[in-house]
Order: structure tokens, then sequence, then C-alpha cells
């Protein structure tokens, strides 16, 4: 896929490859090379001018922002607690889960 923030300044350019599922994939480059804008390209905040980013074969402009949001979470290098319990913080997105849900998604340590 290639991107640009403003026409004729292209950022990504025919920039094409594969994370296998259960793969860890690390970006590395030199300042300003779009590292930050690819994983923006990911979590869809900007949407590439040409190509296509799958996730499981599925087009990632066809899916619904909703299925989207829902299963790709970024961790920001900086953690940010929200003022409340850590259980809190681990189910803030979804004010209905159980202790046993919560616990499950920490690792299951209680
Ligand atoms: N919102 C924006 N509007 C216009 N240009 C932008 C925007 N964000 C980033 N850029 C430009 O896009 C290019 C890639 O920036 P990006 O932040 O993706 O690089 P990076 O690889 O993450 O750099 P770093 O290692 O410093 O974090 C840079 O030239 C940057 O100036
Ligand atoms: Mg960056």
């Amino acid at each position: 896929m290639s991107f640009s923030y403003e026409t004729g300044s292209p950022v990504l350019q025919d920039v094409s490859f594969t994370c296998e599922p259960g793969k860890m994939l690390a970006l590395v480059g030199p300042t300003g090379v779009g590292k930050t804008t690819l994983t923006q390209l990911i979590s869809r905040f900007y949407e590439p001018q040409a190509g296509r980013i799958l996730i499981d074969g599925h087009d990632l402009q066809k899916v619904t922002l909703e299925s989207q949001r829902k299963n790709i979470s970024p961790v920001l290098q900086d953690t940010f607690l929200f003022n409340g319990t850590v259980a809190e913080n681990i189910g803030y997105a979804r004010p209905d889960a159980s202790m046993e849900e919560i616990a499950a998604a920490r690792g299951g340590i209680v």
C-alpha cells in the first residue's frame, strides 16, 4: 500500500509485508520513516490511497469500524491508569464485565 498525509508528499510507498498469526513483528527504522503512520493505518485512523491492508484476509476498508476497533488494541509505551481500581481500569471498555472476565483478561491472575 501507499499513503501520504498531503498530496505530493508520499510517506509510505509500495510497502508490503505479512505478519503471520501468533508472530511478533518489530518495525525498525530512522525517525520519520513512517513506523507510527503504519500503526495508525492498521488502527484505521487514516486510509491508504493505494493498495490494501488485509487482516485475516479481510480488507480493512470493508469491515465495520466497530468490528475493527473491537479486535485491535493499541498498547502505548507510556502506560496510563484511570483514577480507580485496577479492575475498573482493565474493564473500562466493558462496564458490565464480571470479575471472572476481568481476571481472565489479565491472564487469570486475581
Ligand atoms: N499528521 C501528520 N500530518 C502530516 N505529516 C505527518 C503527520 N504525521 C507524521 N507526518 C510525517 O510523516 C512522516 C512519517 O512520520 P512517522 O511519525 O510515521 O515516523 P516514525 O517512523 O514513527 O518516526 P519516529 O521514529 O520519530 O517515531 C514524517 O515525515 C512526518 O513528518
Ligand atoms: Mg513514531
